[in-house]
């Protein structure tokens, strides 16, 4: 069964109201057959985004979201009902800046997950080993666990999922995983997933330029990218679409 192929932006802490407006002008006409396209904004321009985005095929997404399910006191979060509310289509959960700043962990990176899904959002789960991890033998794992927590939370719903590898030591550093690199762990990760990794989109993240998008895309088990750094530039964010 073939696998859908997502480019996804994640703008991180950037944008502008005058920014995103020439930005996402740019972005509306990116999707095509084969080649599907989102953007994960800050919570603040998801309303500006919507309105822009409103009769293209970009889907809207946002960076975090709440494992809180029910309405209450919980200052400063946003619920996955209300980001559905506001239009949005998929949520990056699990981001290794969540992880590595907010202390993170995989069980409340499952939590965020499963609360995306029943609110009928798309998660985009990220994983993905530290250097230390990789240099020390261990990135097969890590992934393998933090995949692990997922599945055991979701159960068969983890094939609504979309997963993102994002090794944190290429995020961000200009160091890239190489294409092979990519590979063996979207191999076992797709391994992890057990039946749903059939037909679960695997995303590359970590340093993705038009440069290097190609080779990368061009794995077996590489269905696309999550972008950052290069997501915030039309020209760019538009080669690596068109790399796909
Ligand atoms: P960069 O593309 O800037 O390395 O960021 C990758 C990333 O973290 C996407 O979520």
């Amino acid at each position: 069964m073939s696998r859908a192929r997502w480019v996804v932006g994640n703008w991180k802490m950037n944008g502008s109201f005058a920014a995103n407006a020439s930005l996402l002008a740019e972005v509306v006409g990116l999707p095509r057959d084969g080649a599907n396209v989102g953007v994960c904004v800050p919570f603040v321009y998801l309303a500006q985004a919507r309105q822009i985005l409103a009769d293209s095929r970009v889907a809207l997404g946002a960076q975090d979201v709440s494992a809180q399910t029910a309405p209450g006191a919980f200052t400063g979060e946003i619920s996955a009902s209300m980001l559905a509310d506001a239009g949005v289509a998929q949520v990056i959960v699990g981001h290794s800046e969540r992880r590595q700043y907010h202390g993170e962990t995989d069980a409340l990176v499952a939590a965020k997950a499963a609360a995306a899904l029943a609110a009928g959002l798309v998660p985009i789960v990220c994983v993905g080993e530290t250097l230390a991890e990789r240099d020390a033998g261990q990135a097969f794992e890590v992934v393998g666990r933090q995949v692990g927590a997922v599945v055991a939370a979701l159960g068969e719903s983890v094939s609504q999922v979309l997963l993102a590898y994002e090794p944190v030591w290429a995020i961000g550093t200009g160091r890239t995983a190489s294409p092979e690199q990519a590979q063996e762990v979207h191999a076992s990760i797709r391994a992890a997933l057990g039946a749903a990794g059939a037909t679960v989109p695997i995303l590359y993240g970590g340093s993705v330029k038009a440069a290097n998008a190609s080779s990368i895309f061009s794995m077996p088990d590489v269905d696309g990218g999550l972008i950052g750094g290069a997501s915030l530039v039309a020209a760019d964010f538009a080669a690596i679409v068109a790399a796909l």
